[in-house]
């Protein structure tokens, strides 16, 4: 199977968001999040496509606070995982970045995402004690 990884377009906002509420049980973003995640520049998104289809998205920006590039999103479609789209995906964000400092928040319990972060050399650097809705911690991960 042969993905393209390419910049997200604004007309990726629906299947993007779409992918966020199949992706996520909780917490998932709104519409808005994402309004804003399209809007702001210095936000870099990268949309994976198959068949003309968007099967992937992931986001990133620099945050100046913490000198370090944080991971906002990164999802693959259902139908399409395990197939290398959301490591190419979180490879395109890091390499859109001169700050070479990554972090992000993980449900702690997502072990399928916790192991591709690792697989990218992402280690593990503490935790949000019941970060989301569902009383989960997250687990802070860095690079
Ligand atoms: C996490 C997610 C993005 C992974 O995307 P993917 O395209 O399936 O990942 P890849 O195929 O690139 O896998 C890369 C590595 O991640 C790990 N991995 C991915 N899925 C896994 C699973 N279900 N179980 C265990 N390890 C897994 C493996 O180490 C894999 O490497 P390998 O294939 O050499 O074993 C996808 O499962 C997803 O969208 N989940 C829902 C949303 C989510 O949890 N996002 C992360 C938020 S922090």
């Amino acid at each position: 199977m042969c993905f393209e990884i390419r910049p997200s377009k604004l007309s990726d906002i629906g299947a993007a968001y779409q992918l966020d509420q199949i992706s996520f049980e909780v917490d998932a973003w709104t519409m808005l999040d994402y309004a804003g995640v399209f809007s702001f520049p210095g936000v870099k998104k990268f949309t994976a496509i198959v068949d003309a289809k968007l099967v992937g998205f992931a986001a990133a920006e620099y945050d100046p606070q913490r000198k370090a590039v944080c991971l906002m999103t990164l999802a693959v479609d259902p139908q399409y995982r395990k197939k290398g789209i959301g490591f190419a995906l979180l490879k395109q964000c890091e390499d859109a970045f001169p700050q070479k400092h990554f972090y992000l928040n993980v449900d702690i319990e997502n072990q399928a995402a916790i192991r591709l972060y690792e697989k990218a050399g992402y280690q593990r650097t503490g935790i949000e004690p019941a970060y989301y809705r569902n009383g989960h911690d997250a687990l802070i991960m860095e690079k």
